[in-house]
C-alpha cells in the first residue's frame, strides 16, 4: 500500500526507502518534516541548548584528505598549535562564560610528544576547573591505549566523523594509503567506545558523487552503531584542495545546506535522544544557518572560543565564520540568537547525551566523571 508522507514520518520502523522520501521532501511534506523533528526534540530532549566551547588547538595535522584545508600537503597554510598557557585560557573563558563543556580539536597527530601533551592539557583543565568542564575530543584516529590514556585523564566524550559510511565514496575523498584506511576507521570507532567514551561521528553532505541512497546508509550506520551523538554539515569547497579540482559537485551551496537541514531532522526522528551539533559549516553558508538547525532538530551548539590570533587558521573551507572575532563577540549573540528560535541555553550543564545514560541505566552503570 502506497503512504502519504505523513503516514512515513509517523512510522514505528524507518526504512530506507523512508529515510530517502524523507531527504527528498519540499514544500508542504518538508514543513511537516521539520515539524515532527522539532516535536520529537521537545518531548525527548526539551528546548535547551548545550555549549561546547570548541578551542582548536592546533592546525598541524599528518594527514591529507582531499577536501580539508589544513591537509599536510597545503604548503600556502600556516601552520600553529596553541601554547599550555593559551589552552589554559581557553578553558578558564568557557568557565567564566559559564559553559558547561569543552571540545578540543586538532588536525591528527599520532606521536608521543603530542599525545602526551594532551593528556598533560586534560589533567591540567580537570585541576583548574575542579571537574566542572565536561570534556569533548576530536582528535582523530588513535591507539586503544591512547583512548584509554586521554579518558583516564579526564576527557569524556569523543567525535570521529566517519566522513561516509559508504567505502566506495569514503575511498573517493581520501587518499589511497594505510592513513586513510576505511576499516581502521571503523575500529577506531568501536576503540573510542571501548575506552568508555561517549560516541559522536558524522558525515558530509553534499560530497561530489554523493547520492540520497549514501546519505540514508549513513543515518542507518548512525542508528546501527547506536551513537550518543552526531555532527553533520554541508561540504564546502576549499579552493587548495585536490577535491575542489576535481570538480564534480551536484548541489549549490544552498542545495547542500538545504539537505543538511533535512538529514538533521530525518536523524532527530530516526534517534530521538541523542545529541545532535549544529555544525558550524551551515553558518558558513547561511548566517543564520546554526539557529535554523536547531529549530529542527539539532540540541549542541559549539561556539569557537580560540584565542582570537589563531582561528583564521583553522581553515577547512573556504568562508568559515566568525574568523575575524574575538570569543566575546560570538558569546554576546548566543542567548538572544537562541531566544529568537524559542530555545535557552543550560549554563554550567554537561549536557551528556540522554541516550548514552539511559544505555547506563539500562546496563546498571553508575557515571561518576
Ligand atoms: N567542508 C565541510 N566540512 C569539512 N571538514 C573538513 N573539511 C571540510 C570541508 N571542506 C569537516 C570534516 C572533519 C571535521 C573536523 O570538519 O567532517 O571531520
Ligand atoms: Fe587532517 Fe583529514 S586532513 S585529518
Amino acid at each position: 500500500m502506497l503512504c502519504n508522507f505523513k503516514d512515513i514520518i509517523n512510522k514505528k520502523v524507518l526504512e530506507k526507502q523512508d529515510l530517502i522520501t524523507m531527504l527528498n521532501a519540499e514544500g508542504d511534506d518538508k514543513v511537516l518534516l521539520f515539524k515532527k523533528s522539532r516535536e520529537i526534540t521537545d518531548s525527548a530532549i526539551g528546548n535547551k541548548v548545550h555549549l561546547r566551547g570548541l578551542i582548536e588547538y592546533s592546525n598541524v595535522c599528518v594527514k591529507d584528505c582531499l577536501y580539508c584545508g589544513i591537509r599536510k600537503s597545503n604548503r600556502k597554510q600556516e601552520r600553529y598549535t596553541l601554547l599550555d598557557d593559551e589552552v589554559t585560557q581557553c578553558a578558564q573563558y568557557a568557565l567564566d562564560n559559564n559553559y558547561g563543556s569543552i571540545v578540543i580539536q586538532a588536525g591528527e597527530r599520532t606521536d608521543a610528544v603530542f599525545i602526551a601533551k594532551i593528556t598533560g592539557l586534560l589533567k591540567e583543565i580537570h585541576k583548574i576547573s575542579k571537574g566542572a568542564l565536561g570534556i569533548t575530543l576530536s582528535l582523530g584516529e588513535q591507539s586503544p591505549d591512547t583512548y584509554k590514556a586521554w579518558f583516564d585523564a579526564g576527557a569524556h566524550r569523543y567525535l570521529l566523523r566517519i566522513e561516509s559510511s559508504t567505502k566506495q565514496l569514503y575511498n573517493t575523498i581520501h587518499p589511497n594509503n594505510a592513513l586513510h584506511d576505511f576499516d581502521n576507521r571503523m575500529a577506531s570507532l568501536h576503540n573510542i567506545r571501548k575506552a568508555g567514551f561517549q560516541l559522536g561521528t558524522g558525515v558530509m553532505i553534499g560530497l561530489p558523487h554523493q547520492s540520497m541512497e549514501n546519505l540514508a546508509d549513513d543515518l542507518l550506520f548512525f542508528q546501527a552503531l547506536d551513537v550518543d551523538m552526531v555532527g553533520m554539515g554541508p561540504y564546502i569547497e576549499h579552493s587548495d584542495t585536490p577535491l575542489f579540482e576535481a570538480g564534480h559537485l551536484l548541489k549549490t551551496k544552498q542545495e547542500r545546506l538545504n539537505l543538511a537541514f533535512k538529514m538533521i531532522a530525518t536523524l532527530r526522528i530516526l534517534m530521538k535522544d541523542i545529541n545532535i551539533a549544529a555544525a558550524t559549516a551551515l553558518q558558513a553558508i547561511d548566517p543564520m544557518g546554526r539557529e535554523k538547525a536547531i529549530k529542527y532538530g539539532a540540541n549542541i551548539l559549539m561556539p569557537n572560543i580560540t584565542t582570537g590570533n589563531f582561528r583564521n587558521n583553522y581553515k577547512l573551507y573556504d568562508g568559515k565564520p566568525c574568523t575575524d572575532e574575538n570569543p566575546a563577540d560570538c558569546n554576546a549573540c548566543i542567548d538572544v540568537r537562541m531566544g529568537m528560535i524559542g530555545s535557552s541555553v543550560g549554563y554550567h550543564e554537561w549536557g551528556d547525551s540522554k541516550h548514552f545514560k539511559k544505555k547506563q541505566t539500562k546496563n546498571n552503570i553508575v557515571w561518576e566523571p
